[in-house]
């Protein structure tokens, strides 16, 4: 029977909780809104703001380990999962009735990409903190005889892969340098967009994000963007405040020596005030007066455009930053791109000053192990 009528068929049959799920009334399901395909799931599926379960990833015939219950108050969805195997892979679809919505939880990952994706995020070499600097956008547009803006615009979709592709990987932390306290220099309706671009971010992405555990902060001379984004970004930070994935910070009228000469100055008035003696000013000291204090220090920063500086991006924060630069401009920089900075991230030796052999005897996995098993996987 076709794959699409098994799944009409199972919709008619008593829903089957035999996954754990306190599924909607039998009967209630609308329409079939996404054939959603073959996908390893591990985190479950949002239906209207709600993520139906975690850790759906099962072997054939398994039933799903860590698996609670969960009650659905909402009326307006009924979801089935169509215990098809493929693969090993679960099937799932979500009807929906009219005016629900659906999106996929962080951990819904493309086919194509599951092998290199599983090797990655089971590798324990992944970066804890990816900074990026996101770079092209202008040439972007250019090269295709379109406006600056539109390349912004591209661009904004590569920032959504980004942090799809972090947060599924368990990345803890993704700095993207998003307007620069240099970038006020350009012209005035270019950065205009680009104000009207974050808060269009704001307004459409906080939900998934939120719903995804991403918490949103920023660093940079933020009292100097506009009011009205001001206040959708602290709106956004409260709501995503307590969340517990991936930190995803937004570099805003940031600058890493406008910072570092702001925290000198707020170290010399707690030096006057007593609250600190001068041999307190040690490098953990300053990393503390850093806005950067509450994340790792980048270990990988990527750039894209094939532009060989750091722009005044942490530069107190990169002293032993991996850098990945790419040709690629930033609006053709997606999730496949992300991992193959990753890839050569994690076979790169990171001896902080140490020998090699000193580095191996710390380590478990040899970086060259970690290289074939990737490099089998992209092939
Ligand atoms: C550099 O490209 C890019 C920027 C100054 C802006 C980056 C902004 C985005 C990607 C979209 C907004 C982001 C968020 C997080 C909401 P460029 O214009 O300097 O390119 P060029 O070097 O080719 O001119």
């Amino acid at each position: 029977m076709p794959l699409r009528e098994r799944i009409n068929d199972a919709q008619q049959e008593p829903i089957n909780d035999s996954f754990g799920l306190e599924l909607g009334k039998p009967g209630l399901a609308g329409n079939l809104i996404d054939d959603i395909g073959f996908c390893d799931v591990q985190r479950g599926l949002v239906v209207n703001d709600t993520i139906l379960r975690s850790d759906l990833r099962t072997q054939p015939g398994a039933k799903p380990s860590g698996y609670g219950r969960q009650t659905y108050e909402s009326p307006l969805f009924c979801t089935n999962l169509a215990s098809n195997k493929w693969g090993g892979l679960l099937y799932l679809c979500a009807f929906v009735p009219q005016g629900g919505s659906v999106t996929w939880s962080q951990e819904v990952v493309p086919a194509e990409h599951q092998d290199i994706h599983t090797l990655l995020r089971d590798s324990e070499r992944l970066p804890r903190h990816v900074a990026m600097i996101m770079d092209g956008n202008g040439r972007w547009a250019q090269d295709r005889g379109r406006v600056r803006i539109d390349g912004h615009r591209e661009g904004m979709e590569s920032v959504r892969s980004a942090v799809k592709t972090c947060s599924q990987l368990g990345i803890r932390y993704l700095t993207l340098y998003a307007f620069s306290i240099e970038n006020w220099k350009r012209p005035v309706p270019e950065v205009r967009f680009l104000m009207s671009l974050l808060e269009s971010y704001l307004e459409r992405e906080v939900d998934e994000l939120h719903a995804n555990g991403v918490r949103i902060r920023t660093i940079g001379k933020t009292n100097a963007l506009p009011k009205s984004v001001q206040r959708m970004l602290q709106t956004a930070m409260d709501r995503t405040r307590e969340n517990t994935g991936l930190t995803l910070t937004l570099a805003l009228s940031y600058g890493s020596r406008w910072d570092i000469a702001r925290a000198v100055q707020v170290m010399a008035m707690d030096v006057r005030r007593g609250k600190l003696s001068p041999e307190d000013l040690t490098e953990e000291t300053i990393t503390q007066y850093l806005q950067t204090s509450y994340m790792p220090d980048p270990d990988l920063i990527v750039r894209t455009s094939g532009e060989m500086r750091l722009s005044n991006f942490l530069m107190w924060e990169a002293a032993y930053a991996e850098i990945y630069v790419t040709e690629q401009l930033w609006p053709d920089f997606r999730s496949r791109d992300l991992y193959r900075a990753l890839s050569e991230y994690v076979v790169r030796e990171r001896r902080f000053g140490k020998t090699s052999a000193q580095v191996a005897e710390s380590s478990g996995e040899s970086p060259r192990t970690t290289l074939e098993r990737i490099l089998h996987a992209l092939r």
